[in-house]
């Protein structure tokens, strides 16, 4: 069982036409063609899209998407055309909203590592490969890959799970050519990120990136390098051979499959409502990666 514990209605906006709900950001299309992605507080975990908000979430992830465009400017084009508030938009879209080129989406999540942890991991232990890449023996939780690697996955729907595929399988579904530039900006920007992350005392794990065309211009999409799409590690406590604390979703993840929640992720009922403090403490991670990574105070 997946998806949503309660599928919130889309807000309706004169001029502007719905065109998706997605696990966070819902999408409209203005008068102009823009897509209008509003980023909302809502938090997925274990493929449901809990009935909990985390207050100032949606502000967050579209602030550090846009301070990290802004990063990557050089590397790649992204798709934030401006962030002003469509007019006739509720007041709360402000700081949550970008405008946006609307792009011929790959279906390919552009998954870079620098790290080894999570399905990478899971992997690895079975043939010590990740994506079909062979690796060195003798990684553990945590390790610091001897270079970053392209793992890409598929794009799930909402309540289905990611699966890692080989870079010919994107090769096959992309072409060759587009594949080839995939990877190579993907890993451009992973290590331009990494850098930037670790001068600021956070290790970059892993990220996800989605990439779409604007006419022939490959161009970056979505979110970028937020705690949704990326593993982000406080520098001071990694330890390899034992899983990282982290800047996400790691308190909500704790809970649900801690006893108290009463939960059983394998089974049939959808989660249950976070308690409180659980849901102050991921709003204070999200708030803090924000303030680590782009020395800028919350408000
Ligand atoms: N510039 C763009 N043009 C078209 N689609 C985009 C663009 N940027 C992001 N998207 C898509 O918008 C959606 C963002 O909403 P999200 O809540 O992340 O949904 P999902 O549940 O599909 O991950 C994603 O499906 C993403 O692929
Ligand atoms: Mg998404």
């Amino acid at each position: 069982m997946s998806g949503f514990v309660e599928k919130p209605e889309p807000v309706e906006v004169p001029g502007l036409q719905h065109l998706h709900t997605g696990k966070v950001r819902d999408l409209y299309r203005d008068r102009d063609g823009n897509l209008i992605m509003v980023a909302s507080d809502r938090m997925s975990a274990y493929d449901w899209v809990l009935p909990t908000e985390i207050p100032d979430k949606g502000r967050v992830l579209t602030q550090l998407s846009l301070w990290w465009f802004d990063q990557l400017a050089d590397l790649v084009p992204s798709h934030v055309r401006s962030t002003e508030l469509p007019e006739g938009a509720p007041e709360d879209w402000a700081g949550r909203t970008m405008i946006c080129t609307p792009l011929e989406m790959l279906p390919v999540e552009c998954v870079a590592r620098g790290y080894l942890t999570g399905s990478g991991l899971v992997e690895y232990e079975k043939d010590r490969t990740v994506c079909g890449l062979a690796l060195p023996e003798g990684l553990v939780d945590g390790s610091e890959l001897p270079s970053p690697i392209f793992t890409p996955a598929t794009k799930a729907d909402v309540g289905e799970h990611d699966e890692n595929v080989s870079y010919e399988e994107v090769a096959r579904q992309v072409g060759v050519e587009t594949a080839a530039v995939l990877r190579q900006i993907t890993l451009a920007v992973y290590s331009r990120a990494r850098d930037i992350a670790r001068d600021r005392g956070i290790i970059l794990a892993d990220t996800k990136f989605e990439f779409g065309y604007d006419g022939e211009r490959l161009t970056l999409a979505d979110e970028v390098l937020t705690p949704d799409s990326s593993r982000f590690w406080p520098a001071d406590q990694w330890q390899p051979g034992r899983r990282q604390p982290s800047f996400d979703k790691q308190f909500v993840r704790d809970w649900l499959t801690s006893p108290e929640s009463g939960w059983d992720r394998h089974g049939q009922q959808p989660p249950p409502p976070l308690p409180q403090e659980i849901v102050e403490r991921t709003r204070a991670k999200y708030i803090e990666a924000y303030e680590l990574l782009t020395g800028i105070p919350w408000s």
